[in-house]
């Protein structure tokens, strides 16, 4: 019989979305979406263990936001990979946050992604990539590409992806804002804001993609753009401020991180990383500041 590791821990990125077109609300709710994703290097690590029964735990500065209860998406990871293999899901899964909470940045799809990597490995699953990429699929839109990582294009509801070249590393800088926001709430209020204005198929930008591939820089700041930005400023009128106080700092562009609240600034290189950082930090326009580049890599077993 094969020894079965005492525990696994996976290493999961954070996204950033470097483009986000949104189509008109689908009869399902959802919104069909051209999206540009980026991982960066901001990571939670999921540890799974064997239990008596399924546990989760969360440490880090803002696990008190996390549900530590079935409803968490990494619970119910493991709770899909077992149904489908016939196994109890007797785990506890322990989550170490570094993501921000309801942040606009894939923190909870980045923390099912692991938790389903991980308890395959721990269990012996043998799943293939497409059946991994599968359940990642009914978890979440954004979550097959937190298994994936790197950078890509995600169609449908943001699940069905294609892979993308890119050419260098890009140095961001992301301002945490105080609480989270709700993704439905922001597509509620994109679609409010919209009213009966046509609303065009979502297409990728070609110059973006190219940007990506040639590790373009100021080709990228100029691309950037962020469907979902005017409802997450309307929902939270203050990051207006902090974008501000990231643009004047020298950033070459700024927009809101997926739904937000999260800020992400994209800096020249890594010195002007820096100076962006300390700005946003001394604007006292949010909560915390963080430095990193992208891409990084999908889930990764430790
Ligand atoms: O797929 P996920 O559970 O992350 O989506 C959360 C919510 O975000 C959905 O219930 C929906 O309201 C909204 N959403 C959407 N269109 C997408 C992705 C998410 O309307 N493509």
């Amino acid at each position: 019989m094969t020894r079965r590791p005492a525990s696994v821990t996976v290493r999961v990125p954070a996204k950033v979305n470097v483009q986000l077109a949104v189509g008109g609300p689908r009869p399902d709710g959802f919104h069909d979406l051209a999206n540009v994703f980026l991982a960066v290097g901001l990571y939670d690590e999921v540890t799974v263990a064997p239990a008596e029964e399924l546990r989760i735990t969360v440490a880090g500065p803002d696990a008190g936001q996390v549900p530590a209860d079935a409803s968490n998406l990494a619970a119910r990871a493991a709770v899909a990979l077992a149904a489908r293999h016939g196994l109890e899901p007797r785990v506890h899964i322990h989550i170490v946050k570094h993501i921000p909470v309801a942040g606009g940045m894939a923190g909870g799809s980045a923390d099912a992604a692991g938790a389903l990597v991980a308890c395959d490995a721990l269990w012996g699953t043998g799943a293939s990539r497409e059946e991994l990429l599968a359940i990642c699929a009914e978890l979440g839109s954004d979550v097959p590409f937190s298994l994936v990582g790197g950078a890509a294009l995600g169609r449908g509801r943001g699940e069905l992806l294609e892979p993308l070249e890119t050419g260098g590393t890009f140095h961001w800088v992301f301002a945490v804002a105080d609480g989270g926001l709700s993704t439905p709430e922001v597509y509620r209020e994109c679609d409010r804001l919209r009213g009966d204005t046509a609303v065009p198929e979502p297409e990728a930008s070609p110059a973006l993609i190219e940007a990506l591939r040639t590790g373009d820089a100021v080709a990228l700041a100029a691309s950037l753009a962020n469907d979902l930005q005017p409802a997450a400023l309307s929902l939270r009128p203050s990051l207006a401020a902090t974008l501000a106080a990231g643009t004047e700092a020298g950033a070459l562009a700024a927009l809101v991180s997926g739904s937000g609240p999260t800020t992400a600034f994209l800096a020249k290189d890594a010195e002007s990383a820096q100076a962006v950082a300390g700005a946003l930090a001394a604007s006292g326009t949010c909560r915390a500041v963080r430095v990193t580049t992208g891409p990084a890599q999908g889930a990764t077993l430790l």
